[in-house]
């Protein structure tokens, strides 16, 4: 496998697996405001970039690499509002997205055609991933302070299910 691309795809596993961390310590605050839908709508998205990290470590497997796992930063685990985590998620989506795109110039530059149908996978996963989370951030600015609207959407939100990754 290219070592260019094999370093930026380890590298990528890492910070899905931050991501699943960042989410989860989301989820968390959110359990301490007692609102479950929120808390279990960010575990369900701390799942999923567990997901996107073996999607990545499989196919460095698959194309004869190695998989060096790195240490995972302690995420922030601090926030003052629903909205204030929700934006640290979204921020943190548009990190990734960015990441992707280097990910893809480097295979690009490589001409690793094997490796260009996984890394567009990604990029439109962001674009879905960005939209999901800004919706939301924008829902969460039209609530405001109104109490009974931000529990009508906890129960919204409560209902999401881990949906499959696709092949
Ligand atoms: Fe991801
Ligand atoms: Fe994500």
């Amino acid at each position: 496998m290219n070592k260019r691309v094999m370093s930026a795809m380890n590298t990528q596993i890492n910070r899905e697996f931050y991501a699943a961390y960042l989410y989860l310590a989301i989820s968390a605050y959110y359990e301490t405001l007692s609102l479950k839908g929120f808390a279990s709508w960010m575990r369900e998205q701390a799942k999923e970039e567990q997901t996107h990290a073996m999607k990545l470590y499989d196919f460095v497997f698959s194309r004869g690499g190695t998989v060096t796992l790195l240490p995972i930063e302690q995420p922030e685990a601090n926030f003052n509002s629903v909205l204030e985590a929700f934006e640290a998620a979204l921020d943190h989506e548009k990190k990734v997205t960015a990441w992707i795109h280097e990910i893809a110039t480097i295979i690009e530059e490589e001409k690793d055609y094997a490796s260009r149908t996984l890394i567009q996978w990604f990029v439109d996963e962001q674009i879905e991933e960005e939209e999901t989370v800004s919706d939301i951030c924008e829902r969460l600015k039209m609530i405001g302070e109104h109490k009974p609207a931000l529990f009508m959407f906890d129960k919204e939100l409560a209902t999401r299910q881990t949906e499959p990754v696709q092949e």
